[in-house]
């Protein structure tokens, strides 16, 4: 016996607050070169700011993406569970998972991102789209730990989800944004919340692949400017995060891609010498001196596949477009 939800639950375990002391991004900005994880991208008017690189005609891997999913859809579902609980990692604005919902037919549907307030906004106008659906919303930094948490677990009980299989979804390449170390620690996590529940789970991913730097660099460096602006906005939520006093016009958006790393890397090069102050500290930037603020790998499909499975998933298998330039992997667990 299931409850239908009038309204999407939501538990929060994790907010970037401007009053919190975020050691770890000062230890950033004070290495040499300085650096700030990409995750603080993503306040609300970044998550708005990313939502339209991804219409950029530059950003290829949203629409090829799609392209695989709408092409090899109905192959998919013969290997992916229906009525499983979908838990949508990095979710944003959930219409990527939504648009997987007749195919796949949930049971329930977990989002889960670190832009809290965001995710609120996006699911509750989803739930008024699909009042059926049992949808719980987690606010929380799953790139420095990912579990659903005892609240999720209680709130998947009730439901009598709890052996319910589960599909971890986490589209767009965002495991590219991540060191291979940490893609592993991440996917590992990803197959633990997979065993935890009913047989037949899985992870459903998407990864974009080596590609001519022809097309990569200009996905990163779009001639309207909406990833500078997403690159630069970054300083913004800094300085409210720490009350720091970075100019954001004093930097100019970097893009390269280092293919000895197999990365697309973006940076903020200062235009000019500036010390940037923030409550108890300080930093001086030279001239051209740069902040380190994404990386973005390119997995080759059989690289990609061995971090699979050392990250103890089965068999994999992938989809992929007539390019060759995205795919899409289902992991069993
Ligand atoms: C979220 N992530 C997969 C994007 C990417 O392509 O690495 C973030 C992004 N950065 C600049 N443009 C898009």
């Amino acid at each position: 016996m299931r409850f239908i939800d009038q309204a999407p639950h939501f538990v929060q375990t994790h907010q970037l607050r401007p009053d919190a002391s975020h050691p770890e991004l000062i230890a950033g900005l004070l290495r040499t070169p300085a650096r700030i994880a990409p995750k603080f991208f993503y306040d609300a008017l970044g998550s708005r700011l990313f939502d339209a690189i991804t219409e950029l005609p530059e950003y290829y891997p949203t629409r090829t993406e799609a392209a695989v999913f709408a092409q090899h859809g109905a192959d998919m579902a013969r290997h992916v569970p229906n009525d499983a609980v979908l838990v949508d990692l990095g979710a944003g604005s959930c219409a990527k998972a939504a648009r997987l919902f007749p195919v796949l037919q949930p049971s329930a549907y977990v989002p889960v991102d670190i832009s809290v307030d965001y995710l609120r906004d996006t699911l509750a106008a989803l739930q008024q789209r699909q009042p059926d659906l049992p949808m719980l919303g987690l606010g929380m930094d799953f790139s420095s730990r990912f579990d659903l948490g005892p609240a999720a677990d209680d709130w998947l009980g009730d439901r009598g989800l709890t052996q319910q299989a589960r599909i971890v979804f986490y589209p767009g390449s965002s495991i590219g944004n991540f060191l291979p170390h940490e893609a592993l620690a991440l996917l590992c996590q990803a197959h633990a919340v997979c065993e935890a529940g009913g047989a037949g789970g899985g992870l459903l991913i998407g990864v974009d692949r080596v590609k001519p730097r022809a097309v990569l660099e200009p996905a990163y460096d779009d001639a309207l400017g909406v990833t500078a602006a997403f690159n630069r906005n970054l300083l913004r939520h800094v300085n409210r995060l720490i009350g720091a006093d970075f100019a954001p016009a004093a930097w100019q958006h970097k893009v390269l891609f280092n293919a000895d790393e197999s990365r697309i890397e973006m940076h903020l090069q200062a235009s000019g010498a500036q010390t940037v102050r923030w409550r108890g500290g300080e930093r001086h930037f030279d001239d051209g001196e740069r902040v380190h603020t994404e990386n973005s790998y390119k997995w080759e499909p059989e690289a990609f596949m061995a971090l699979l499975s050392e990250a103890g998933f089965g068999e994999a298998r992938h989809w992929t477009d007539a390019n060759g330039w995205f795919s899409v992997f289902w992991a069993p667990a």
